[in-house]
């Protein structure tokens, strides 16, 4: 494998002073690669990019603008002429609310793609990572779920965005010289290891983790678990997830990958989960393991639009990009629990 000089290679991080964007900056810095963050802080705070400091010792340059904004993109491509890659998590990410305004999230995930993508032309950037997510499988046929599997009709405006996208940058891509991957999360959960960042959700978490977290925080009176009459050994729904940390570590493996001149097309795509499948009880039991806390549960009906159980095939990504998922469900309960916990303290 070439050696690349992680210096001569800066980075632009759009959403990274988001959940998985904060972790991403802080495993490419701590690799060396000087990086560059935009966001507008619609679903994160400034203190993100100071405790990213703190915990690498360098502070990633930032400029605070919605990619949305054309000029202002155009603007900022022009005026950073270095850039090697651009790691594009900047997205709107509640299914839910995409539901109830379509057009929000059309608007915001698919003009600031298309905005980024024209700025990389114009400055001749020539690598991309995409922020993609098993949602674009819905309910898949096999399990567990590969590349290969099917794209299916999307349930949500969120989940039909991420399809549009990997369908912009693969056209595009063969059209200009670029290389993209994108990486298909499965369901990242959890915080980084001195509590310092972690998940910020704005209002009353829809995601399972903030709100067991929140709950044994004593935010919530109980878990609503939705549904234990599914097909499934416990009856609860089936989920992959991830630790932040090591899909973070996936994006500096795609980056490499390019960076290395190892694709072997100009679009590739590669699922980021663990390969395990635990249910919604299993994720509990895990928490009140780590934790110490028995968290007080009331089973509802079924959340419309939840598939029944979904998880990786992750060889594909274990053997082209060099990287595997390391960390227990176990150690995400106890970070997420960890940050909880720094957050109530604050
Ligand atoms: C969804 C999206 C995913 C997106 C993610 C982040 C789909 C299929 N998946 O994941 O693409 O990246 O949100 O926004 O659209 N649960 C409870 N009680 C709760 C919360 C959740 O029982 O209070 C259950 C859910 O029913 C589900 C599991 O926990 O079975 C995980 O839910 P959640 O954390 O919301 O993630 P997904 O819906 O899998």
């Amino acid at each position: 494998m070439t050696e690349i000089n992680p210096g001569d290679f800066k980075i632009l991080v759009t959403g990274g002073a988001g959940y998985i964007g904060s972790h991403t900056v802080v495993e490419l810095q701590k690799q060396g690669f000087p990086v560059v963050i935009v966001d507008n802080l619609s679903n994160s705070r400034d203190f993100v990019v100071d405790r990213i400091a703190e915990i690498t010792g360098v502070a990633p340059e930032f400029h605070r603008f919605d990619l949305a904004d054309r000029d202002k993109t155009a603007g900022f491509f022009a005026s950073h002429p270095d850039l090697k890659a651009v790691i594009h998590f900047a997205a709107f990410k509640a299914v839910g609310e995409s539901m109830g305004e379509p057009l929000k999230y059309y608007l915001n995930n698919l003009d600031a793609l298309l905005n980024v993508l024209q700025g990389m032309r114009a400055a001749g950037v020539e690598n991309l990572v995409f922020s993609s997510s098993c949602t674009v499988y819905g309910q898949p046929d096999d399990l567990p779920v590969r590349e290969t599997s099917p794209v299916k009709d999307a349930w949500s405006p969120y989940a039909n965005t991420k399809q549009m996208s990997e369908q912009i940058i693969r056209f595009t891509s063969s059209s200009f010289g670029l290389r993209a991957i994108a990486l298909r999360y499965f369901n990242p959960v959890g915080a980084h290891e001195t509590a310092r960042i972690g998940e910020l959700p704005l209002g009353i978490p829809n995601n399972l983790t903030p709100f067991i977290t929140q709950t044994a925080a004593g935010l919530h009176e109980c878990l609503k678990v939705f549904g234990d009459d599914y097909p499934t050994p416990d009856g609860t729904a089936i989920r992959d997830y991830i630790h932040v940390t090591d899909l973070a570590r996936a994006h500096i493996a795609a980056v490499r990958r390019m960076f290395d001149g190892r694709s072997a097309s100009d679009f590739e795509v590669f699922n980021v989960g663990t390969g395990n499948g635990y249910s919604v009880k299993e994720v509990i039991q895990s928490f009140e393991r780590v934790s110490g806390k028995k968290l007080p549960v009331d089973i509802v009906s079924r959340r419309p639009g939840d598939i029944v159980q979904v998880w990786a095939d992750t060889s594909l990504a274990n053997r082209e990009l060099c990287w595997e998922a390391e960390k227990t469900l176990d150690e995400m309960m106890l970070s997420a629990w960890e940050w909880q916990q720094s957050l109530s303290n604050q």
